[in-house]
């Protein structure tokens, strides 16, 4: 089973509502909001209450990133509005495990995300406290970036890190994702494939370019 899931931070933010809908249409699995607060990544987006207004046009799972310090302050608030899954960065607290069971204690799923620098070891006291874990192929704070090629060894080094230890816990990736990465990715060992530009720059109907990542993903797990 392979998830595409559209960065809303590519989105058209004078259609959001439109923009879910055409997504929900086209296929999505899930739709991911990128929360950055301009002291944990160089970018600043939006908050939680973004999700709000398009929590009722549909039913999938929203999926909220934190890229912010503290991110156990805005856990409570993020399941709130809206989201299913949240994920937060080793790298953002001193206490990841306690913001861990902030999130399931919300009602959300977990999600570790891993920046391109942090080793996979990073998961290994916390596999019994994560639903899914978010590798990084590229630094967070902007989409349109191009792919860190050693995101594969990663994957493939974390897939077996995890079948070693039993953990059934899919990996997911975020960055760079387009027609020509997303087999590699496939390949790995990623199941969940987050994009951004790969959906909302390439002139096709949204529903097209989820297909399109879709089937290329799909040839590479089965080749
Ligand atoms: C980057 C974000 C990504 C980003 C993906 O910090 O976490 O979700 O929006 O955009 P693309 O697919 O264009 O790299
Ligand atoms: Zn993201």
């Amino acid at each position: 089973m392979l998830s595409i899931c559209p960065s809303m931070l590519c989105a058209d933010f004078a259609r959001l509502g439109e923009v879910t809908r055409e997504l929900v249409a086209g296929g999505a699995d899930a739709l991911h909001f990128d929360i950055m607060d301009n002291h944990f990544v160089p970018n600043l987006t939006f908050g939680p209450m973004v999700m709000s207004p398009l929590r009722g046009l549909t039913d999938l799972p929203f999926v909220a990133h934190l890229m912010v310090e503290h991110p156990e302050s805005l856990i409570a608030e993020t399941v709130e509005r809206g989201a299913n899954i949240v994920g937060v960065h080793p790298e953002s607290t001193p206490h990841f495990h306690r913001a861990l069971q902030m999130i399931r204690g919300a009602g959300a799923k977990a999600m570790a995300v891993l920046n391109p620098a942090t080793p996979i070891q990073f998961v290994d006291s916390v596999l019994e406290d994560i639903d899914q874990i978010l590798v990084m192929s590229v630094n967070p704070g902007f989409a349109g970036q191009p792919f860190i090629p050693s995101s594969l060894d990663k994957v493939r080094r974390l897939r077996a890190f995890l079948d070693a230890r039993g953990a059934d816990v899919p990996i997911a990736i975020d960055g760079g994702m387009a027609d020509d990465t997303v087999g590699p990715a496939a390949a790995a060992g990623v199941r969940i494939i987050v994009a951004g530009n790969a959906i909302f720059d390439t002139g096709r109907s949204l529903g097209d370019a989820i297909a399109a990542l879709r089937s290329a993903a799909e040839a590479a797990i089965k080749a």
